[in-house]
């Protein structure tokens, strides 16, 4: 039975929507700290604009792009959810936005592009709506580490096992360790770990660190738009030699990762959450400011 399990459980998690994107869970997580910092202006804008006036009105949208992303009219995204930075880790990081933004298109466009047509009244409110939805999704994305690297399709083509399951180094950085420290998939997962990281923020280990995750956001000029989440990327990418693939491929390539390689992935994870809600909450305030 196991062995049949395997592989049908690796067949059906690869075709799945949201398998190669920080998973459900951790988009909702950053939608809800997002949620508890935006100003109250911008809490009724895009309560409007996505005709939601629920506490969940970003969570619940926040997974939308990775739908669209695999459907016939919305296969033209699929390149707007990561950044292929061609370096060399652990050896050396780095996001150059000329090599690395394809023809296609990167989340580093797509965050600009995306800000442009939500802020241009000329759009209808249905594309607006759908910018949206996009922006709250991609600064998720962006500030998954494997999302701003080349090397093996951003870890999905590195074999690794967690709790003896074989999956992958992208998948488990997208779902298994967020999972494990939320303590779950569950929308309510999200929205309490969520409520713990905005403590964090608040008063505790982040609060001084805050502050600091605004330097540089603006959206301004399409110019500001796009060095604002440039850096973002490069920060997220910084991780990949830090932290992912501190040790080499050899010491994750079909290695377990659910023990000691987990415990050290987890304050960075934490960290990209907690840091991508807040910036979230700030960028919508400032396009509700400049709209
Ligand atoms: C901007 O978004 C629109 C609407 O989804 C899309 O048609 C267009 O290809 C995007 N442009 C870029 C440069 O990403
Ligand atoms: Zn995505």
């Amino acid at each position: 039975m196991a062995r049949l399990i395997a592989p049908i459980a690796l067949l059906a998690s690869a075709a799945l929507p949201g398998a190669l994107a920080w998973g459900a869970m951790g988009h909702e997580a950053v939608a809800y700290i997002a949620s508890n910092f935006v100003t109250a202006a911008t809490k009724t804008y895009f309560q409007s604009l996505l005709a939601d006036t629920s506490a969940d009105y970003l969570a619940t949208v926040s997974t939308w792009a990775d739908s669209y992303r695999y459907t016939t009219a919305g296969s033209f995204s699929a390149p707007f959810h990561y950044i292929d930075a061609n370096d060399n880790p652990p050896t050396s990081c780095g996001v150059d936005y000329t090599r690395d933004c394809g023809a296609a298109g990167c989340v580093v466009s797509a965050i600009q592009n995306y800000t442009a047509i939500l802020l241009d009244a000329r759009y209808s409110a249905a594309n607006r709506q759908i910018a949206a939805k996009m922006i709250i999704h991609f600064i998720g994305d962006i500030g998954q580490p494997l999302h701003c690297e080349a090397l093996d399709i951003g870890g999905n083509s590195i074999a690794v096992l967690y709790d003896g399951d074989g999956t992958n180094l992208h998948a488990i950085w997208d779902s298994d360790i967020p999972e494990s420290i939320s303590g779950g998939a569950s929308l309510t997962s999200a929205k309490s770990w969520a409520t713990t990281l905005t403590t964090a923020i608040n008063t505790g280990e982040y609060k001084s660190l805050a502050a600091g995750w605004l330097t540089g956001l603006s959206v301004a000029t399409a110019a500001t738009r796009q060095a604002t989440a440039l850096k973002w990327a490069t920060e997220a990418n910084a991780y990949v030699c830090s932290t992912v693939l501190k040790g080499g491929l050899t010491t994750v390539q079909n290695k377990e990762l659910s023990g000691a390689y987990t415990t050290t992935a987890d304050p960075v994870v934490k960290l990209q959450i907690a840091k991508q809600g807040y910036r979230l909450a700030k960028y919508l305030d400032a396009i509700v400011a400049a709209a």
